[in-house]
């Protein structure tokens, strides 16, 4: 997606040649009119799919994901990362393991909003080495519903998540696949 690549080489710093810094429009202050464009590609791309939910990961896949199910004409889920006593037990967990951030938390997905008559998009901004979407796939499959696809903002292509979830029988629908980075360099995937 051209005006995601654009805002990124515009606004992103690449910290290492592994992390892209993006709190300037996504991850800590967060551009609506530019999340909106994100959430109706996604759903442009998606639209014949049947999908029933969006899921997302808290916290920076809220955004994007909510204007994709606006787009979409369906409700949107948030997968949480701390347990809360008012679920009440009737939940999903799966535990996940962040290389990136090197911590470890569990997943959880209530069973009120996802079930075997859903067919769901899975939305989130970074795709490093999949293991936050394999985690939402598991909530998903633990809830006997049908997975439509996994749409990304940002994939670090250099990592293995794109061909674990590809491996996996996933559709993978990023909108910016990033090559390379390093000091002052961001490098996209030539499509
Ligand atoms: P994975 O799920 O694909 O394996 O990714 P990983 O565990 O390595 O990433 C964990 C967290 O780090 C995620 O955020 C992810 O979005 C973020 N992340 C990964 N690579 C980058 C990067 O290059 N730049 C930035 N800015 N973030 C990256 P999170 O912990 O879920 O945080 P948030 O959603 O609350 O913001």
């Amino acid at each position: 997606m051209e005006l995601l690549r654009q805002r990124i080489l515009q606004d992103g710093k690449a910290l290492s040649d592994s992390i892209l810094k993006v709190d300037v429009f996504l991850n800590h202050q967060v551009d609506p009119d530019l999340m909106q464009s994100v959430g109706i590609d996604f759903a442009e791309h998606f639209k014949d799919q049947g999908i029933t939910r969006v899921l997302t990961i808290e916290s920076s896949g809220i955004a994007p994901a909510v204007y994709t199910a606006q787009a979409l004409g369906v409700p949107m889920v948030i997968l949480k990362k701390q347990t809360s006593k008012i679920l009440n037990g009737k939940v999903y967990q799966t535990n996940i393991t962040s290389f990136t951030k090197g911590t470890s938390y569990e997943l959880t997905l209530s069973m009120d909003y996802i079930s075997s008559d859903d067919r769901v998009l899975i939305i989130d901004d970074f795709l490093a080495n999949g293991e936050a979407a394999m985690g939402a796939v598991r909530l998903c499959r633990m809830a006997g519903a049908d997975i439509a696809g996994i749409g990304i903002l940002i994939e670090k292509s250099f990592q293995n998540g794109r061909k674990r979830l590809i491996d996996a029988g996933y559709e993978v629908y990023s909108q910016a696949r990033i090559a390379k980075l390093g000091e002052g360099l961001i490098e996209f995937v030539d499509e």
